[in-house]
Order: C-alpha cells, then sequence, then structure tokens
C-alpha cells in the first residue's frame, strides 16, 4: 500500500516536471513564467527515493515481487472446516444453480464449481469417480454428468457469475450472489 502510493506519487512528480519541461522552450512568456512558478513547487516534489524513481521510468521490472501466501483464501477456519465448507457451497450451487454467500465465499467456491463442471465435461469413469469424491451428493453428480457436457460443452471455462449484493444485516458483510452461466 504504501509502495503504491510512493509510486503513485513519483508518476504524478514525473508528469508535472515533463509538462513543464515541454510548456517552458515552447510556450510564450505566460507560459515561461507560469513553469518558472511551477519550478519551485515541482522541485518539493521529490519526496522519492533514487531507487522509486529508477523503477517508475525505466525499470518496471523491479516492481514486481514474488505472490508469495496468496494462495487461497483461509476464511477463518482450520483446514477441515474449510473444505467441508467448500464442498457443502458446491454442493448447493450445483444442486439449486444460484446461492447468495458471502462476497469472499463466492470468490472461494467458484474455482471448485468449474472444476466440477469440468471434470462432468470430461465424463470419464475416473473423472466421475473425482467428482464423487468431492461432491456430497451422489445422485447430484450423476444427474450432472449426464447434462455437464451439453450444457457447458461450448464454453471454455467460466461456468459461474457472481454479482453483488446488498450488504448483511447486522455485520454489513459484502453479500454475493453465485450463480451458474
Ligand atoms: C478426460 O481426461 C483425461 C485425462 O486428462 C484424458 O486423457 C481424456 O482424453 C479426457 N477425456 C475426454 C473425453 O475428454
Amino acid at each position: 500500500m504504501a509502495r503504491t502510493f510512493a509510486l503513485v506519487a513519483c508518476l504524478v512528480a514525473l508528469i508535472a516536471q515533463a509538462s513543464s519541461f515541454m510548456i517552458g522552450p515552447g510556450g510564450g512568456a505566460a507560459a515561461t513564467i507560469r513553469a518558472q512558478r511551477q519550478g519551485a513547487a515541482v522541485s518539493g516534489f521529490t519526496g522519492c527515493n533514487p531507487v522509486c524513481q529508477r523503477d517508475a521510468t525505466t525499470d518496471r521490472s523491479a516492481l514486481r515481487m514474488m505472490r508469495h501466501r496468496k494462495g487461497f483464501k483461509k476464511l477463518n477456519l482450520p483446514a477441515d472446516q474449510r473444505k467441508a465448507l467448500l464442498r457443502g457451497l458446491t454442493t448447493q450451487i450445483i444442486r439449486h444453480g444460484r446461492i447468495t454467500t458471502t462476497m469472499v465465499r463466492a470468490k472461494a467456491v467458484r474455482k471448485h464449481v468449474d472444476h466440477m463442471i469440468t471434470l462432468s465435461k470430461n465424463g470419464s469413469l475416473h473423472a466421475r469417480r473425482q467428482a464423487m469424491g468431492y461432491i456430497y451428493d451422489k445422485q447430484l453428480v450423476h444427474a450432472l454428468f449426464e447434462s455437464g457436457a451439453e450444457r457447458y460443452g461450448e464454453r471454455p471455462g467460466g461456468y459461474t457469475r457472481i454479482i453483488r449484493t446488498t450488504p448483511r444485516k447486522g455485520d454489513n458483510a459484502k453479500m454475493a450472489i453465485i450463480e451458474l452461466v
């Protein structure tokens, strides 16, 4: 966050410098005076260190960082409960086609729903058993494998849609509707 802010400040400073440079030689007397007046203000923008300046102008790769510890949302639950929750949500979404849940849960469960539909499009016995091992309802897996391929055959992924809805009463948590496309 602080880095982003510093970068933005840097960019603003650089743009200000660039524009004053462009106005300086080309414009009339008024523009020159304005540029000179701005000169003092621009020199005041040197809040960012030289490393930051180098990043913003030439060496963009220097800003990149590895995405450590961004694997998945823990949902504030221990692993077993988290798995159970995601399996349950996946089952419910496939059963009903649409559910309302928190935005974070919707985003976390999305890839599992997509995975189940991908398995159903494959249709092999192995895929069916993999789906059986995740979805809680055996009949539902059969139903999914029956019609999943024809319903989503053309679609190259992205079988779910997440729609924002009104925040939850009580704790004001962001809520979402997640539905099958
Ligand atoms: C299902 O997946 C397996 C393993 O990836 C693959 O070998 C097989 O060809 C797939 N079957 C179909 C019908 O796509």
